[in-house]
């Protein structure tokens, strides 16, 4: 029987290679003057960019560059807020990463308001956001997070008492998403891997989450089949677009799926780490996935052969391995060590390439929430996950 479950808005999506062609048109529907977040070097220097600005002179917008580079503090977006909140600006649009998807989804939020950003993250601040905006156009040219499906913005501070956490509202969701395939040719190696097994992660983590239902189990299991099909070719070759298309619908397949789904201990791990640490998001998720699904599967066996999580894993195997006539074990086992070829054939880095010191690790793990995680972890299970990955 059908679960009762609810499921978050979505942007209208306008998904194919091609289709950034429709910005200026789409731009104008909200009027001329707009703030263009992007990233220091994906977007600017591509023909595509300087196709769109010559249309944006032809039919007169206005734009405002800001630039974003890494993952944004509250102190960006304040300093954004500040700069623009004296002049008539009718849409945000964020071409970039992950990174700047957030920053403009957060600026599009925080935009004539008074206060500070901190004050409404979750976990930071006391206020709630009340959901009013600028309209926000979203268009990713890295495939991973699936940010231009969410409602939330991650906002980081690094260091000693720093956090990860988000601004979030039902009313965040971007107005439009435009997922042009072309606009990810051009994205590096390593960004190409760690961003990949974000979006890889994420769908494996709403998939089992306690919190998933018919209709993200369905799309999780679409958004999978074209990782499976797609993420190892677009490693070896970037230029393969329609590798590169099977990864733009996966992330954003992923990014719907977190959205109603939740996710499980990895992005807990990305959450507790990320704040401590300068490591990109993808790199914290990728290099810790395969260890903690591992885990996962082991104490979901000290529970019970049947528990559903299990059986979820079986059909991840088969999704992945092919074959339908072993046991359930086999299946389970062998995506298991899948995920560990896979973190080796992307060239993950382990986290000490990023400074994590082993006397911080049962810091982390105290701080770190399973979040909607398949099975119950308790403190050693986390250090072991990241003792594995050291
Ligand atoms: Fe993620």
């Amino acid at each position: 029987m059908v679960k009762p479950f609810q499921f978050a808005r979505l942007p209208k999506i306008l998904f194919g290679a091609g289709r950034i062609a429709e910005l200026p048109g789409i731009i104008e529907l909200y009027g001329k003057r707009v703030i263009l977040v992007t990233g220091k070097n994906s977007f600017i220097s591509t023909k595509q960019a300087a196709q769109l600005f010559n249309d944006f002179e032809k039919t007169g917008i206005e734009y405002n560059l800001l630039n974003v580079s890494g993952e944004p503090s509250p102190g960006v977006i304040d300093q954004a807020v500040k700069r623009f909140n004296n002049e008539e600006i009718n849409l945000v649009v964020g071409i970039g990463g992950g990174s700047v998807i957030d920053a403009g989804k957060a600026l599009s939020a925080m935009l004539y308001k008074k206060e500070p950003i901190r004050d409404f993250l979750e976990g930071v601040g006391h206020k709630e956001h009340p959901g009013t905006k600028l309209p926000y156009i979203a268009i990713p040219t890295t495939s991973g997070t699936g940010s231009e499906a969410t409602k939330n913005a991650v906002i980081s501070e690094i260091g000693k008492d720093g956090f990860k956490k988000s601004l979030r509202h039902d009313n965040l969701v971007p107005d439009i998403a435009i997922i042009d395939p072309e606009l990810t040719l051009q994205c590096p190696k390593n960004i190409t891997a760690a961003s990949g097994l974000d979006c890889f992660t994420q769908l494996i983590e709403a998939y089992l989450s306690d919190k998933s239902n018919e209709y993200t189990d369905a799309l999780a299991l679409e958004g999978l089949k074209e990782v499976n099909d797609s993420l190892i070719r677009c490693y070896l070759n970037g230029e393969n677009i329609e590798a590169r298309t099977g990864m733009s619908f996966a992330a954003l397949t992923s990014g719907i799926c977190i959205a109603n789904a939740g996710l499980g201990v990895i992005h807990g791990f990305a959450s507790s780490i990320g704040g401590m640490y300068n490591i990109p998001h993808g790199v914290i998720c990728g290099t810790l996935m395969a260890k903690s699904n591992e885990i996962n599967v082991r104490e979901l066996r000290k529970k019970t052969d049947n528990h559903n999580g299990l059986k979820k894993y079986s059909l991840l195997g088969k999704l992945f391995l092919g074959g339908n006539d072993k046991k359930n074990d086999y299946y389970i086992d062998g995506f298991i060590q899948h995920l560990f070829n896979i973190t080796l054939d992307l060239q993950l880095p382990g986290l000490k390439e990023y400074g994590l010191i082993e006397k911080d690790v049962e810091l982390i793990c105290k701080e770190t929430d399973i979040k909607n995680n398949p099975v119950k972890l308790v403190v050693e299970d986390l250090i072991e996950i990241i003792a594995g990955r050291l």
